[in-house]
This record gives C-alpha cells, structure tokens and sequence, in this order.
C-alpha cells in the first residue's frame, strides 16, 4: 500500500504505537476494562467532574431542557449520568465494551444512553449535539489522531454548542515531549500534558470561555470530582 489518502496516512502512523502505548484503539481497550475493574480507582466513583458542576453555577452551562450532550470517551459513564441528571439527552460513547456494558448497568436514567465505539475511526450516530464533552480521552491520543478527533467536533458539534475538555495540567501529570519526540519513539508515556495556551491553539476554531484546574468548590455544593493533576477548558463554537 502506498499512502493516498489521509486516513491511510493516520492509519500508517497509529502503526508507530503497536508497543501498545495507546490505549485510544481497540489493541488499546483492555488497559481500561483493567482499571475499571478496580473498585478503589477514582474513575469509578460515581460523581461528576468539578467543572460542570462550576460551569453550571456560573451559568456558562445551560441546564439541559432537551438539549443533547455527548460524552466523548464515557468510562462508565459518571459525567453522562450527570448530565442526564441536569436535563440533557445524554449519550456516552466509550471504546471499551466493558465500560459501556458497566455504564448501562448503573444507569436508570432515562436521558442516559451508552454506546460502544472507536470514535476516531466509527461513524457516531445521534448527532450533532449541543454539548460535547471529554474527561481524560483527549490526553490519551497519539498526536497524528488529533486531527481525526478535530474532524469529529467539527462534524458532531452544533453552530453554537459547548464544548468541554478536561485533561492532564503541565508539571502536574502527563508527559511534556514535543510531538515529533513522541512519534519517532512510538511511546505515549502514558498521556500528554496540555496547558490552557495549547487547548486553545488545538481548538483554535473554537471560543474559548473558562478553564482552570479541577477543584473542589470552598463549600461543597454537591460531591464531585477533583484532581490536582487535571484541569479543564469550555470552548463555544461560533455560529
Ligand atoms: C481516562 S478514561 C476516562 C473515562 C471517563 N471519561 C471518566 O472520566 O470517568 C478515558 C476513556 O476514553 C475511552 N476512549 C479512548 N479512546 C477512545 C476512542 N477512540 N473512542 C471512544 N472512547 C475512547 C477509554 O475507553 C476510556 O474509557
């Protein structure tokens, strides 16, 4: 096969990791089933990431009323539920056929509905939606396949919606190596740190409205989700 094609060219380069450092393709879905099983893991907890949860007291997030939401990367679905939760028709799209298969089983939220799929390289089905939103997918990606996850905001995401990103925070978690680095060694090392600055250069085509790092609210509202070593990031897309 000679290259023709972007998506052989994606396709040629997703071959630079078949060390099995990327955990974003089906090779990689088991990494996940593994952590997922873990009853200790903080993914399991079943609470919301502490950005949505401030976003919506600021009123940047809207309160669903019919609005749709994708969670990009589900896990076992604690945001999707969440966001059901707050009125959104919430569909969680997850790699990991463990994942989805946990997530329906702790879902009896009508406006929560699960999915099994390679988003990067599956037709999704149900969109465009007024909310896509990522804890911890993004990070994982070999850097070629930002282009395929771009191609999937700009096809999902409506004139006008929201869009939210919750990564790994520089100096905090998630490696720092320039991407050229990254493909000649064909190592992921576990995630990619993102600043604010580079989000916003990614998603360039996007407004950016807030960020800032995960973190508890002084007075506890409700229970959520807070890591120092992430932060996260709220993008409107122009209409
Ligand atoms: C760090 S986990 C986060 C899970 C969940 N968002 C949470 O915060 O609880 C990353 C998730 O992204 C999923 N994922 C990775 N690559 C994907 C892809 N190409 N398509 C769909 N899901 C993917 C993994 O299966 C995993 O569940």
């Amino acid at each position: 096969m000679r290259i023709a094609t972007l998506e052989q060219l994606l396709d040629t380069l997703d071959r630079l990791f078949d060390d099995g450092s990327d955990w974003t393709r089906r090779e990689g879905a088991d990494h996940w089933a593994r952590i997922f099983r873990q009853p200790d893991h903080p993914l399991n907890a079943d609470l919301p990431d502490a950005n949505l949860v401030e976003w919506q007291r600021r009123g940047l997030l809207p309160a669903g009323g019919g609005r749709t939401a994708l969670d990009l990367g589900c896990g076992l679905g604690r945001n999707t539920r969440w966001l059901a939760a707050q009125g959104y028709q919430a569909t969680g799209v997850d790699l990991s056929s463990y994942a989805v298969q946990e997530a329906r089983r702790r879902s009896a939220l009508p406006g929560a509905s699960y999915i099994g799929g390679d988003v990067l390289r599956e037709p999704l089905a149900g969109g465009p939606f007024d909310l896509i939103y990522d804890s911890g997918c993004f990070h994982h990606l070999p850097p070629h396949r930002r282009l395929s996850y771009l191609s999937v905001v700009r096809a999902e995401l409506k004139p006008g919606g929201l869009f939210g990103i919750c990564t790994f925070a520089p100096g905090r978690m998630g490696t720092q190596t320039d991407d050229l680095t990254i493909l000649k060694r064909g190592q992921l090392e576990g995630g990619m740190a993102y600043s604010l600055d580079d989000l916003q250069g990614v998603f360039s085509e996007l407004t950016y409205l807030a960020g800032g790092p995960l973190q508890a609210p002084e007075r506890e509202v409700e229970p959520v989700f807070a890591m120092d070593f992430l932060h996260a990031a709220l993008f409107r897309r122009p209409v």
